[in-house]
């Protein structure tokens, strides 16, 4: 993809977010085993990631992106792998009805381990010690040991990471995906006394499957209804591991992330010049860049030129994370910004990351309200714009965590403290998350209308 590029350039940049390992010897055993091992995705996986997110930028696919903040080894269990995966394919499901075009569905699933924070180190009752990055790098327990970066952690998410895939695998095609049975969940759903604005829609579906069904589409016939094509993807943010576990395609000679099918650069490491940039510019997978506040058209225009030389459809998606509020000073600058450039970009929005507040019982949140507020700003822009949401972006589990308050089942700021899980930032829990994915679908049927209008 770009001449001269090796997979440990990034070292020679500034770097940020990133530990310092305390002991290289180790860290160097641990690089040498990693790059050893089998890559957990193949190449021509993330061309058809590619492929689809450049037809979600075109409005003719949507994009579902969900998953933890972050990936635990406590709470690694098929179970709750299943869970957010059900969760996921029933909002799917919901949105592709709402859009009436294919619903690309990407897990933050299966490598999501490593944090950037805001601050490096943590105090609690008058002690310091370093923040917790995630598990990929040092432990959540707040004692001086578990705070120690530790490279065999690497190998730990490597193996996690691979046995989560695997069943994500088996999950797509083994018969647990198949359509029927996932809107029969959300039928179930939608009986909720409290979600009748939800039945009608849960219903309509109901008839189209059955409508199907009748005229001899159905699960046997058709493939395409029992199976499903599920991604995974993460931040690229420990650049040792994703050096480690990069492959060259023996098809097309280019360098490939064999971590994930798509990364991103966070919102703290998206320096033009910096390590992280360094990295991604050069693998042929889909890339993500979270945009912010901060984001100024001047270095979108850069990391656009840097991470997309050659233009190509599908390659860069925009995350937006602005805030509930504040979409409106912000995604018309950058929307500008990208069509003054004439790049192809696909426009995704992650409703999370601008809407974190803390509660007064001292918890992280996120309102439901803010989260759909922002959703519903994003989309009124880009209609604005005459542009297109090709996709959303969300911290959610299959799980009943009360972390976000508010939706049909009313989280309050007291109830937080029931079933707090994360291991970072608080999630939508499967009936916030699957609530959502209702109102989505309204934002969505309003998006063809105008889609269609412009076409004419
Ligand atoms: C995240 O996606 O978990 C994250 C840290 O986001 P951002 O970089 O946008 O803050
Ligand atoms: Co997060």
């Amino acid at each position: 993809m770009t001449k001269g590029w090796t997979k440990s350039d990034w070292r020679a940049k500034p770097r940020v977010q990133m530990p310092d390992y305390p002991e290289m010897t180790a860290l160097n055993a641990v690089e040498r085993q990693l790059a050893k091992y089998p890559p957990l995705v193949f190449a021509g996986e993330a061309r058809t990631l590619k492929k689809q997110l450049a037809l979600a930028a075109e409005g003719k696919a949507f994009v579902l992106q969900g998953g933890d903040c972050a990936e635990s080894f406590a709470e690694f269990s098929a179970d709750n792998i299943r869970d957010t995966f059900r969760v996921m394919l029933q909002m799917a499901v919901v949105l592709t009805y709402g859009a009436k075009v294919p619903v690309v569905k990407i897990g933050r699933m299966a490598g999501q381990f490593a944090k950037p924070r805001s601050a490096g180190t943590e105090v609690i009752g008058g002690v310091e010690l370093p923040s917790y990055r995630g598990d990929i790098i040092n432990g959540f327990d707040f004692t001086a040991a578990d705070r120690i970066p530790d490279p065999a952690r690497m190998l730990q998410a490597y193996t996690q990471s691979a046995a989560s895939l695997n069943l994500l695998r088996a999950f797509s095609t083994g018969g647990f995906a198949d359509i029927h049975r996932v809107h029969s969940w959300t039928l179930g759903f939608a009986e909720h006394d409290k979600a009748e604005r939800y039945r009608e829609l849960s219903n309509r579906i109901a008839d189209a499957l059955d409508f199907m069904t009748a005229a001899g589409v159905n699960s046997d016939s058709a493939h395409t209804l029992s199976t499903v094509d599920f991604y995974t993807s993460h931040e690229a943010l420990l650049l040792e591991y994703e050096e480690a576990l990069c492959r060259i395609d023996s098809l097309t000679g280019q360098p490939v992330a064999g971590s994930g099918h798509m990364i991103w650069i966070g919102d703290r490491t998206r320096q033009p010049d910096g390590a992280h940039v360094e990295f991604c510019r050069g693998v042929l997978n889909p890339i993500g860049l979270k945009c912010g506040p901060t984001t100024t058209a001047e270095d979108l225009k850069i990391l656009m030129a840097k991470l997309n030389p050659q233009n190509e459809p599908g390659r860069l998606t925009l995350i937006a994370r602005f805030g509930a509020g504040k979409v409106g000073d912000h995604l018309p600058r950058l929307i500008k910004a990208v069509q003054a450039e004439g790049a192809n970009v696909l426009w995704s929005c992650d409703a999370m990351h601008g809407n974190t507040i803390k509660a007064a019982s001292g918890y992280k949140t996120r309102p439901f309200e803010s989260v759909l507020r922002e959703v519903r700003e994003f989309f009124a822009i880009h209609k604005a714009e005459g542009t297109i949401p090709g996709g959303v972006h969300f911290e959610m589990t299959g799980q009943d965590v009360t972390e976000c308050t508010g939706g049909l089942r009313a989280v309050s700021d007291e109830g937080l403290s029931d079933r707090y899980h994360t291991a970072c930032d608080p999630r939508l829990n499967a009936s916030q998350s699957l609530e959502l994915a209702f109102l989505v679908a309204e934002e969505l049927t309003s998006r063809r209308v105008e889609t269609r209008r412009i076409a004419l």
